[in-house]
């Protein structure tokens, strides 16, 4: 099964991968996550987008649609993958096509004053990288991941005016890519405005519905 979850910066697409991942056993890639890693480890790669990423400019196209090519190519995407936070421009949307078949592209939906809400008050494991919220996703020890004991940090771009920045950038790319998906027949909108406990079933739902019940 190749997903690609779409939607606005905040809207959950990290936090439903990362279930939908360990239900269908595929990997979950996200093109923030592996940017983020870089800028950690200071690596050349990390040192070209480390500027983008924190002002929450788009990584150019050709940087982000090799590094997708070598991961999707890898032996671990063999049986399928969950790709989030790709493609944001048509120009990676076209590539992605020349690369593989997608079988589903998941729209999630929901208002913006529950995305910033979202946004202001995620918090993410310095070690592993999982997803807090410190209302609605809190870890059992403030501060602490609970999987492996990691400091809890607020990302970088998660600062209200970068932010901001993300949302605008975001509208401005996403009709064509989300049209490019609807043509294709292959486009689901998922509504992301409720908890997660809630929208993941409706997405296990919607994937069977389409042919992919879990394992
Ligand atoms: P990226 O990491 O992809 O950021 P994003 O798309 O802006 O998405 P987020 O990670 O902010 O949000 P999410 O939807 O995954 O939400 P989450 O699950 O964390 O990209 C970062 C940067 O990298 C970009 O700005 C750009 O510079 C660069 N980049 C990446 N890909 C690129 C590309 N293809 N091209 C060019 N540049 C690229 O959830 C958010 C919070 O809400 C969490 O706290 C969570 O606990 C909580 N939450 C989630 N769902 C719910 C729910 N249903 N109810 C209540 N709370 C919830």
């Amino acid at each position: 099964m190749r997903l690609v979850f779409l939607g606005p910066p905040g809207v959950g697409k990290g936090t439903y991968a990362s279930s939908i991942s360990r239900i269908y056993g595929i990997p979950h890639i996200s093109t923030g996550d592996i940017f983020r890693e870089e800028i950690k480890k200071e690596t050349e790669l990390g040192k070209k987008v480390k500027s983008y990423v924190e002002k929450g400019e788009l990584v150019p196209d050709e940087i982000v649609i090799e590094v997708v090519r070598k991961v999707l190519l890898s032996e671990k995407c063999k049986k399928g993958f969950i790709l989030d936070g790709y493609p944001r421009t048509l120009k990676q949307a076209e590539a992605l096509d020349q690369i593989t078949k997608i079988d589903l592209a998941l729209n999630f939906v929901a208002p913006d004053e529950v995305i910033i809400e979202r946004v202001s008050g995620r918090r993410v494991c310095s070690k592993c990288g999982a997803i807090y919220h410190i209302k609605y996703m809190p870890p059992k020890v403030p501060g602490k991941c609970d999987k492996c004991g990691g400091p809890l940090i607020q990302r970088e771009d998660d600062k209200p005016e970068v932010v901001k920045h993300r949302l605008e950038v975001y509208r401005k790319q996403f009709k064509p890519i989300i049209d490019f998906y609807r043509v294709r027949g292959i486009l689901i909108d998922i509504d992301a405005s409720d908890q997660a406990p809630q929208v993941i079933p409706r997405i296990i739902e919607a994937l069977k519905a389409h042919g992919f019940p879990p394992p």
